[in-house]
């Protein structure tokens, strides 16, 4: 009899297991698209949450492995980690707070999933996320192609959520990009921003679009506003799928990456979103794109913000 063939079907994990985590794991699964293991500090809800996924397989017609723990160890050998471990800032708790819980949070976890996965392409959900992105990158020493950031395929996505609501198109038929740093300077680039081809400015008059950029600039903080007690996480966990799935399926997609950045758009040693080609070796490739006049500052001024808080939390973690 011939030796069984090993089989061996990709493995994400996701550090933290909360909103946008468990959320993530079910998109990941539900799509078919590799295995999970959910990880998270909180003992027993991990293994609670992935046991409720599992339940719903029959149901959902898919037979991917689910698994919670608390153990690092049940992480090894993933292709990708994904960390959302984290708090979401609260009423009443300053960014720099925010800055100093998330930093030491994000560098232990980043330090123990690369200790199990030395070969995994990591993706960084957690706020304030150029931040911890650039925090990551240090922690694992990975080349920059392998870890990046999550923000600019969710802004874009409300972006383009706008604009079909504005026109009532089919929102799949709206394409927009937003680069920069994830939060109020953050840069919908509406020049670019088409429904099939025709480009929003042929559509929608001036004042139209500035209110559309300026609701997506505070996707996030109308969500906060409305929920009370958290931020959203559908749409993350959706955005981030999309970002598994051109890697896992090498689909060389060219979306918007908070990415480390050594020259490219004249910015260096700072992470921010900016258009790659992503595949199954990570980020394959930077685009340039030829930004006008006040494209271009806005994109500066929104890395001069993300590199200020970059020097923060090395004085926060230097003195831990
Ligand atoms: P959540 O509070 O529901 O979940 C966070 C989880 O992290 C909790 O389950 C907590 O127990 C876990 N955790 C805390 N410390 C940990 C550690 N040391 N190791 C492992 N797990 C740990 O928060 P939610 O809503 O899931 O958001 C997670 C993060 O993602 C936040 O920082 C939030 O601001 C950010 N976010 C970023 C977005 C983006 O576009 N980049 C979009 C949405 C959320
Ligand atoms: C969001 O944009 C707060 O980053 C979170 O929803």
């Amino acid at each position: 009899m011939s030796s069984p063939i090993a089989c061996h079907l990709p493995r994400v994990t996701i550090v933290g297991a909360g909103r946008v985590g468990s959320t993530l794991a079910q998109r990941v699964a539900e799509k078919n698209l590799a295995d999970v293991v959910l990880l998270d500090i909180v003992e027993g809800m991990p293994q609670g949450l992935a046991l409720d996924l599992l339940e719903a397989r029959a149901i959902e017609l898919h037979n991917r492995q689910i698994v919670g723990t608390n153990n690092y160890a049940d992480t090894a050998g993933s292709e990708i980690v994904v960390i959302t471990a984290g708090l979401p800032r609260k009423p009443g708790m300053s960014r720099d707070d925010l800055l100093r819980t998330n930093a030491q949070i994000v560098v232990e976890a980043a330090k123990n999933a690369i200790a199990h996965s030395p070969n995994a392409i990591f993706i960084v959900v957690t706020n304030p996320l150029d931040v911890m992105t650039y925090l990551a990158w240090q922690a694992t020493g990975l080349p920059r192609n392998r870890i990046m950031g999550m923000a600019g395929v969710l802004d874009s996505a409300r972006f383009e959520t706008f604009i079909a609501l504005e026109l009532g198109v089919l929102p799949a038929d709206v394409k927009a990009m937003v680069l920069g740093s994830h939060g109020d300077l953050m840069v919908p680039l509406s020049r670019y921003a088409t429904v099939n081809g025709v480009p929003i400015t042929e559509l929608l008059d001036e004042a139209t679009i500035d209110r559309l950029v300026e609701r997506t600039r505070n996707g996030g903080a109308e969500i906060v506003e409305l929920m009370q007690t958290g931020g959203a996480f559908f749409a993350p966990a959706s955005a981030t799928s999309v970002m598994v799935e051109s890697i896992l399926l090498n689909q060389s997609r060219l979306l918007p990456i908070a990415t480390y950045l050594q020259g490219e758009y004249g910015l260096e040693d700072v992470v921010i979103g900016v258009p790659c080609r992503l595949g199954c070796g990570g980020i394959e490739s930077i685009l340039e794109l030829n930004l006008s006049d006040s494209e271009s500052k806005a994109l500066h001024t929104s890395a001069q913000s993300v590199r200020k808080n970059i020097e923060r939390s090395q004085e926060i973690l230097a003195v831990k």
